[in-house]
């Protein structure tokens, strides 16, 4: 840890390896957007300088991880690669299956193919977009029952991401184990905020699915930023170590469904963990169908080696704090320039409240996305539209699109990519748009897919 007596936080890593960000200017970045349909996932990398857009298989890996690529064991089965995740994994989640997949979402549709029917009923604090997309592709309902307070943006409140144990109680006894297959949390709450569930929560979920018998799974994309966020945040638990938090927090539910691309610290992959021997046995087959042996489950050796590694580098405490303290860095010096975010700042990101920034835009002409597009304009940043663009619902009756809870941007950080003079010149471009903020204007959508339509439909800005 640093030296406490000094403020400044400091990367605790040095640059070995440098990748150029190719510069561009306003003119340029108008004909790139316009070509790109407005949507930022249409640009090239190439066509953008700081890129925000998404903490996922975006971080810089360790000496220590390329040097486990460089060991990857390759074999079809039984690869050593493999036994070392599966070692790292038994150790800090503690789950006795543990299936590779070559990403979080691969994990989910396995998952629910195997545990989850039509008619049926998932409840989470909040349901990721895939994760949502997965449990409705399989006939059943994805239920958010995050609390009040998750919902309120401005509201600075220590666990946004608790899940209502009264309300998932009460949809307990009233479905029971036939109509909820299983109970999820999302750690942390990426649509919600990038915010965390407490302890005292996780145990509530657990003991309400032990009455139950029904059983649990986290998604455990963020699992080390949610346990050190409880470290800091949670009463009785800042003399802990973060691994044993991490520990105790895993082993209350059954099972996970992991992205290795977030807290794995790698460029892919991801793993389900399970406790269930009959239902790891059906997941094992249907990996087999479509992601590969389960000793590699769609990813290569090198891959395996580089998570079974991240897994312990992602707990290290001076990693976390300068992880934690460099994302609320960026939210201070938004909401210093008038910017309302949601607060408080989450651990991967910071979401702006585009909703609360642009009033004079409203849901149907997507501020979020209005925003997220004048950002990439004004200083060549990508971020992330995560309002009605991305959880936006056609109304069943054919009537007006039913809005998102929530207009947010997402800045997400990736991991020990950006330093502080790159946040510094974002939150100087934000600013900026925050000054001139009337004259932004809304977008209309030209063409979307039928499903999860943030990644490729196209925009036009409204007249
Ligand atoms: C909370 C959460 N769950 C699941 C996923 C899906 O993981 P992947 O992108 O590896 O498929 C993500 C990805 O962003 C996520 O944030």
């Amino acid at each position: 840890m640093a030296e406490p007596r000094y403020r400044t936080i400091i990367e605790p890593h040095r640059v070995k390896v440098v990748e150029p960000i190719h510069m561009t200017t306003r003119a340029a970045r108008e004909e790139l957007l316009a070509a790109a349909g407005y949507n930022l996932f249409g640009l090239r990398a190439d066509q953008v300088m700081i890129d925000l857009l998404t903490d996922s298989g975006t971080s810089a890996m360790s000496a220590e991880q390329w040097a486990g690529i460089m060991r990857g064991d390759e074999s079809y089965a039984g690869s050593s690669s493999y036994f070392r995740l599966e070692a790292a994994v038994k150790d800090i989640f503690g789950y006795r299956h543990v299936l590779p997949t070559h990403q979080g979402r691969a994990a989910e549709r396995i998952l629910f193919g195997c545990a989850v029917g039509p008619g049926q009923v998932v409840p989470s604090n909040n349901h990721f977009d895939t994760t949502r997309a997965n449990i409705e592709t399989q006939g059943a309902e994805a239920l958010d029952l995050v609390i009040a307070e998750g919902r309120q943006p401005a509201l600075d409140y220590p666990f946004k991401g608790n899940i209502d144990l009264a309300r998932l109680d009460a949809l307990l006894a009233a479905r029971g184990p036939r109509g909820v297959p299983m109970v999820m949390l999302t750690l942390t709450n990426n649509s919600g905020g990038g915010q965390p569930a407490s302890l005292d929560n996780i145990r509530g979920v657990a003991a309400s699915c032990r009455r139950a018998g029904v059983p649990f799974y986290i998604d455990a994309c963020r699992f080390a930023e949610n346990a050190f966020f409880i470290k800091q945040r949670e009463a009785g638990q800042a003399g802990r170590p973060t691994i044993e938090i991490a520990r105790e927090m895993l082993r209350l539910a059954d099972g996970c469904t992991m992205s290795a691309k977030k807290d794995g610290l790698a460029n892919t992959g991801g793993f389900i963990g399970t406790n269930d021997d009959a239902l790891a046995a059906r997941m094992r087959n249907l990996s087999i169908l479509t992601e590969g042996f389960p000793t590699y489950g769609g990813l290569a050796g090198r891959d395996l080696e580089a998570i079974a590694q991240g897994l312990y580098e992602v707990l290290d405490e001076s990693y976390l704090t300068y992880r934690m303290r460099s994302t609320a860095y960026l939210g201070d010096g938004l909401r210093a320039a008038g910017v309302p975010i949601v607060e408080p700042p989450g651990g991967h990101a910071i979401y702006i409240d585009a909703g609360a920034l642009l009033p004079h835009i409203p849901s149907s002409s997507y501020p979020g996305q209005a925003l997220a597009c004048e950002i990439y304009l004004a200083g060549g940043i990508r971020s992330c539209e995560i309002g009605s663009v991305m959880l936006g619902r056609r109304d069943p009756a054919g009537g007006a699109e039913i809005p998102a809870a929530m207009e947010l941007v997402r800045l997400a950080l990736p991991r020990r990519v950006y330093t502080q003079s790159h946040v510094d010149y974002v939150v100087e471009v934000i600013a900026d748009i925050a000054a001139r903020k009337q004259s932004l204007r809304g977008m209309t959508i030209v063409e979307q897919p039928p499903a999860l339509r943030h990644f490729t439909a196209r925009f036009a800005p409204v007249g």
